[in-house]
């Protein structure tokens, strides 16, 4: 199947699980399951949510698919899901053994993107996924992860 058509369908499903699930929390396990179940360079995808009062602030370790991480709680001045959570920013790292910020949670693990969730216009957390192939998430990856970061906000804005 052509990669572009692929990812219209899982967007589809996105939106179809956005409106299904009960809760925000099921709705990111869900996320994460249909992601790494679909597209088959995602090898480990997980959320990060900022710890609610925690000083300094701390993202820690929310729905997830894949291999334990030794990283449950990252400070937001380590690793490259500190670095999107405190600028804001999707980051794309297409090689991590190039990048001094990364944090490994897998030998395997070769490229990785991190996309900001937000809640109310403020971070609330991330989406982050890792691939064994070298620079595996392209402009159409970088939209569709963009979008379920959104979906998951928007859920997450209507259960405050
Ligand atoms: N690689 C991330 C840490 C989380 S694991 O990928 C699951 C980082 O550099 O922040």
């Amino acid at each position: 199947m052509h990669v572009a058509t692929r990812i219209d369908e899982v967007r589809n499903e996105i939106t179809a699980r956005a409106q299904g699930a009960p809760t925000a929390k099921d709705l990111m396990q869900s996320v994460c399951d249909l992601l790494h179940e679909r597209m088959l360079k995602y090898n480990w995808v997980g959320f990060y949510m900022l710890e609610p009062g925690a000083q300094p602030p701390m993202l820690a370790l929310g729905a997830f698919v894949g291999a334990m991480t030794p990283h449950t709680r990252i400070p937001l001045n380590q690793g490259i899901c500190g670095a999107a959570a405190s600028s804001g920013k999707t980051i794309v790292v297409d090689d991590v053994s190039k990048d001094i910020r990364y944090l490994a949670c897998s030998l395997e693990t070769k490229s990785e993107i991190v996309v900001p969730v937000f809640v109310a216009g403020e971070v609330a957390g991330e989406l982050d996924i890792d691939s064994h192939f070298s620079a595996a998430f392209g402009a159409e990856d970088q939209a569709l992860v963009q979008y379920c970061a959104q979906v998951v906000g928007k859920k997450l804005e209507k259960s405050q």
